[in-house]
C-alpha cells in the first residue's frame, strides 16, 4: 500500500481532511458520508470528482472498498462508529472527543486492543508550531523536569453559532458540560510531556446571557487543575469567554517555554518565548524569541489551525503506510487528554473535589466504569444523564433555537 483509501464521515470538520488529500501523496479519498443529504450534494458538486462515492449512510459507507475512515461525525458519537469502523477493518482516525463516557471508553479500548489497527486521536492543538517547538525541546532535555504548565483554549463561537449548531436544540455544542471540550487546552501538555494526569479539581464559569443567546445550557467555559504523575501541576482553561485565547507555557527545572499571546499580535501558536538556563544551578533571565519552522512548516502551513491539521493526518496516513517516526495520538493518551475534563465534571457535580483520574492502560482501572453511562447526552445516559451546568440546566425559550435556525438558513441560501 503506498496511498491510504480513505473514507471521510461528515462533512464539516471533515472537509479539512477531504482538502488534505487532494495535495497528499499518501492518502486517497475514496468516499464521503453524511446524513445530511443537501449538505452532502453540494460537497459533490465542489469536489467535481467521479472517483468518489457518497453515502448518506454509515453502515453502507464502511462496506466501501477503503482501508480508513476519518470521523468527523458529532463530537459525542465517535466511540460506536470507531468500534464499528474497527469491526469492519478499518483504520480511525478519530475527531476530539473520543468518547462521551466512561462506558464507551472502556468499550473502545477493549475493540481497539482486539485489532492490529491503527486508532489515532486528531488531537490537532499539539501540532501547531509552538506546541511542536515545545515537545521537541523538552523531550532534549532542555527545560529540565516538568513542574507547571498551563493550557488555554478560549473561543468565543457566538459569531459562528448558528453554522455549527443549525438551530438544533439537541447539538452537542447546546449540551456539553463546562469541562467536556477540553482536549485542545490539555492535550498538547499531555503530549509535550508524556506524563500522566492522575487528579483533577473542576470549576465552571457563571452562565451568563451570551451563551443563552447562543442556545447553549452549559457555562461559559471550564477549568481544570490537574496533577500528573510526577507531581507538577497543569492548568486548564477553555470555552466560550468573550475573547479568543490559544496559547501554552511550560515551566521545568531549567526554564519556561510559551507561545505568544493573542492580543500581544505576534502571531501567537507560530511564535515561542524561550527562557532557559544552563543547569538547574545558573539562573538567566533573558528570554529569546522566534517563529519555530520544522522541514514539513512550507507544506503545512496553508491548512487550519495554524498547519496543525495537516500534521494530524498526515502523521496517521504514515502510521498506516508503516512509518515508525509517525507522531500520532493512541487511545490510552487520547484518554490522558479527555479523562481530566471529564473528571473535572465529577468534581464540579461535587463542589470542587479532587477526583482520581483512572489510568486505562491497567486492565483493573477499566472495572468501576463498565456500566458508568454518566454524560450529558439524554439518549445515551437515560437516567444517569448530568445536567448541563451544575446549578441545572436553564431555561432557554424555544424561540431562540427558531431565530438561530432561521440565521443558519439565511446564512446558507
Ligand atoms: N480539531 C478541531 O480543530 C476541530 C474543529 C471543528 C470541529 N471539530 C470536531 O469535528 C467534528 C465535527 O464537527 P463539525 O464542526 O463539523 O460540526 P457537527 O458536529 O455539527 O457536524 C457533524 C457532521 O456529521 C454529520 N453526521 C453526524 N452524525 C452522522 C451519522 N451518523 N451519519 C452520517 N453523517 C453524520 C452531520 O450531518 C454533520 O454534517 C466534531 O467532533 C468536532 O469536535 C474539531
Amino acid at each position: 500500500m503506498k496511498q491510504v483509501r480513505i473514507g471521510v464521515l461528515g462533512i464539516g470538520r471533515g472537509r479539512s481532511m477531504i482538502d488534505y488529500t487532494k495535495k497528499a501523496n499518501n492518502a486517497r479519498l475514496v468516499a464521503i458520508c453524511d446524513f445530511w443529504a443537501e449538505g452532502l450534494l453540494n460537497t459533490m458538486e465542489q469536489i467535481n470528482d467521479d472517483s468518489i462515492t457518497y453515502y448518506e449512510a454509515f453502515d453502507e459507507f464502511i462496506k466501501h472498498d477503503m482501508d480508513a475512515v476519518v470521523l468527523a461525525n458529532y463530537a459525542n458519537e465517535h466511540a460506536p462508529y470507531a468500534i464499528k469502523a474497527l469491526q469492519a477493518g478499518l483504520h480511525v482516525f478519530s475527531e476530539v472527543l473520543p468518547v462521551q463516557n466512561m462506558k464507551e471508553a472502556v468499550e473502545l479500548v477493549e475493540e481497539i486492543e482486539k485489532h492490529d489497527l491503527i486508532y489515532a486521536y486528531g488531537e490537532n492543538y499539539c501540532y501547531m508550531p509552538a506546541t511542536r517547538e515545545m515537545k521537541r525541546l523538552y523531550k532534549l532535555g532542555k527545560l529540565g523536569e516538568f513542574e507547571y504548565g498551563e493550557g488555554e483554549y478560549i473561543h468565543n463561537c457566538a459569531p459562528i453559532w448558528a453554522d455549527i449548531t443549525r438551530g438544533d436544540k439537541n447539538h452537542w455544542r447546546n449540551h456539553q458540560y463546562a469541562t467536556f471540550y477540553s482536549t485542545h487546552s490539555i492535550g498538547p501538555l499531555i503530549h509535550i510531556t508524556s506524563l500522566r494526569p492522575i487528579k483533577v479539581s473542576g470549576f465552571e464559569t457563571k452562565y451568563n446571557e451570551r451563551v443563552r443567546r447562543m442556545g447553549k445550557l452549559g457555562a461559559p467555559a471550564g477549568l481544570e487543575i490537574i496533577t500528573l504523575e510526577n507531581g507538577a501541576i497543569l492548568k486548564s482553561v477553555h470555552g466560550d469567554l468573550d475573547k479568543n485565547s490559544i496559547w501554552y507555557s511550560i515551566y521545568g527545572s531549567k526554564g519556561r517555554i510559551e507561545s505568544a499571546r493573542e492580543d500581544a499580535l505576534q502571531k501567537d501558536i507560530e511564535r515561542v518565548y524561550l527562557n532557559l538556563d544552563q543547569d538547574e544551578n545558573s539562573y538567566d533571565f533573558t528570554p529569546t524569541t522566534y517563529e519555530p519552522k520544522d522541514e514539513l512548516h512550507e507544506t503545512a502551513h496553508d491548512y487550519g489551525h495554524g498547519g496543525s491539521d495537516f500534521y494530524t493526518i498526515y502523521n496517521f496516513c504514515e502510521k498506516v503506510l508503516g512509518n515508525p517516526e509517525a507522531d500520532t495520538i493512541d487511545i490510552y493518551e487520547a484518554f490522558d487528554m479527555f479523562f481530566p475534563g471529564h473528571f473535572a465534571y465529577r468534581s464540579i457535580l461535587n463542589g470542587g473535589i479532587p477526583v482520581d483520574i483512572p489510568n486505562f492502560r491497567n486492565k483493573e482501572d477499566r472495572e468501576a466504569f463498565r456500566e458508568d453511562i454518566f454524560c450529558t447526552d439524554p439518549k445515551v445516559a437515560k437516567d444517569k444523564v448530568w445536567p448541563c451546568y451544575s446549578k441545572g440546566n436553564p431555561i432557554i425559550a424555544d424561540e431562540i433555537y427558531e431565530e438561530i435556525e432561521a440565521v443558519w438558513k439565511k446564512n446558507n441560501q
